[in-house]
């Protein structure tokens, strides 16, 4: 009988959104003729730019043809998408270089599997609430866990605290769910903690695409200093429409150089390449072509054009919240918005309450840590005409009687 991994029995029983899917498939099963709106998993109602597809299609004719077809890829990617990376990170004031630069197929996967490069005994810090691949990622190895607390007193941007030592530090921003996100002197206050305390900071950027105040970093490696001590982590899924394409990328800077207990040096970079070429054999060469698309000037262009028809389903959800008098977080930088449940209800009994009342379907925020247990989450990924319903309905519930904050 083989001995299994019992940090598993750590764990929930179901992942978050596999727990919403299944609550949301037992109402419809009884609730057929209810007609439900999705606003819980982030997941996009946009198609893919018309360039994104064009080069789909070719990537497809290449494949047919034998002068042009290919088989097994770069593990790390092909050059010309990793080129198209270190440009945009040029355009937006960070030097990348390929070598760094790693396609993935997205990066819940890479957040999941950079376990894989820490020994047992760290400290790990988390964010409370945070999107909970972390935690998961982390129960599964059998990781102790140090959570740094998001709430309202620090606008959900929990800072450094510099009388600790830490080892490995998540930070997600613009943070999933709450929406907020750090300004450069508090990201560089991060890496300046990380910095004297050798640790690495492991930084999702998924959501970068959607900050829309000037001034605010969209890479960790904006700060100073950050090669030194930070891995990060992008997808395309929000940004281009990939949830179901599927493509993303990790930079892990060669300066990450550690050493192991006996003091030989250990490059993080090297780890990483080691670790994917042993067990993935990159991301699809279609699929690649299709990314590289999204960094050129019309890619960005269309890519655009479907964030500010996010943006604007974002508008309609806080001006019926602010109506409503009901507070809530995010939504400016970020596709999500974290409201307080009103009544003071807890978040799962609020997205029941939600489900049977009206029908519209959100993300209970204890599904992110503790500190979510009286928030709740509206992605304003949906259609327009989806989110301008879903709010109609808020109204109604709500309006004629005021919720108490
Ligand atoms: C979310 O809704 O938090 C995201 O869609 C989940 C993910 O990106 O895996």
């Amino acid at each position: 009988m083989p001995k299994l991994n019992e940090n598993y029995l750590n764990l929930k029983e179901s992942y978050l959104f596999s727990e919403i899917a299944h609550r949301t498939a037992s109402y419809i099963k009884e609730n057929p003729d209810k007609p439900l709106i999705r606003l819980g998993i982030g997941d996009v109602t946009r198609p893919l730019c018309e360039c994104v597809v064009k080069a789909l299609h070719e990537g497809a004719e290449e494949m047919g043809k034998t002068e042009t077809f290919r088989g097994y890829g770069p593990e790390q990617g092909y050059v010309q998408i990793r080129q198209a990376i270190s440009d945009y990170y040029k355009r937006h004031g960070a030097a990348v270089d390929i070598e760094s630069i790693f396609i993935s197929d997205g990066a819940k996967s890479d957040t999941g599997n950079i376990t894989e490069l820490f020994g047992k005994g760290n400290r790990i810090l988390i964010p409370d609430p945070v999107y909970p691949v972390y935690v998961d990622s982390n129960v599964m190895c059998g990781n102790a866990v140090t959570y740094i607390e998001g709430n309202e007193e620090n606008a959900f941007l929990p800072m450094p605290d510099w009388s600790v030592a830490a080892d490995i530090i998540y930070i997600c921003s613009p943070n999933n769910p709450t929406g907020a996100c750090y300004s450069t002197e508090q990201l560089q206050e991060w890496v300046d903690y990380a910095l004297k305390n050798k640790a690495v900071i492991l930084f999702d950027a998924a959501y970068e695409a959607f900050i829309s105040r000037p001034g605010l970093p969209r890479s960790i490696y904006q700060c100073k200093g950050a090669k030194r001590c930070a891995i990060e982590f992008c997808s395309l899924s929000k940004t281009a429409g990939f949830t179901g394409t599927r493509c993303g990328y990790t930079i892990v800077p060669k300066e990450l150089v550690f050493k192991s207990s006996t003091g030989k040096k250990m490059s993080l970079n090297a780890m990483w390449n080691r670790r994917q070429s042993t067990k993935y054999n990159g991301t699809s060469y279609i699929v690649q072509k299709a990314a590289a698309a999204v960094f050129t000037e019309q890619g960005e262009r269309e890519c655009r054009e479907n964030l500010e028809y996010y943006r604007g389903n974002a508008k309609i959800i806080m001006n019926t919240l602010t109506d409503l008098g009901i507070s809530f977080f995010g939504g400016v930088n970020s596709p999500y918005i974290w409201l307080k449940c009103p009544n003071n209800m807890d978040s799962w009994d609020f997205f029941d309450f939600l489900l049977n009342k009206i029908q519209v379907v959100g993300t209970p925020g204890g599904g992110f840590g503790e500190n979510g247990r009286k928030y709740f989450r509206l992605t304003s990924f949906g259609t327009h005409e989806n989110t301008a319903e879903a709010m109609k309905r808020f109204h109604s519930l709500f309006f004629s009687e005021p919720i108490d904050k």
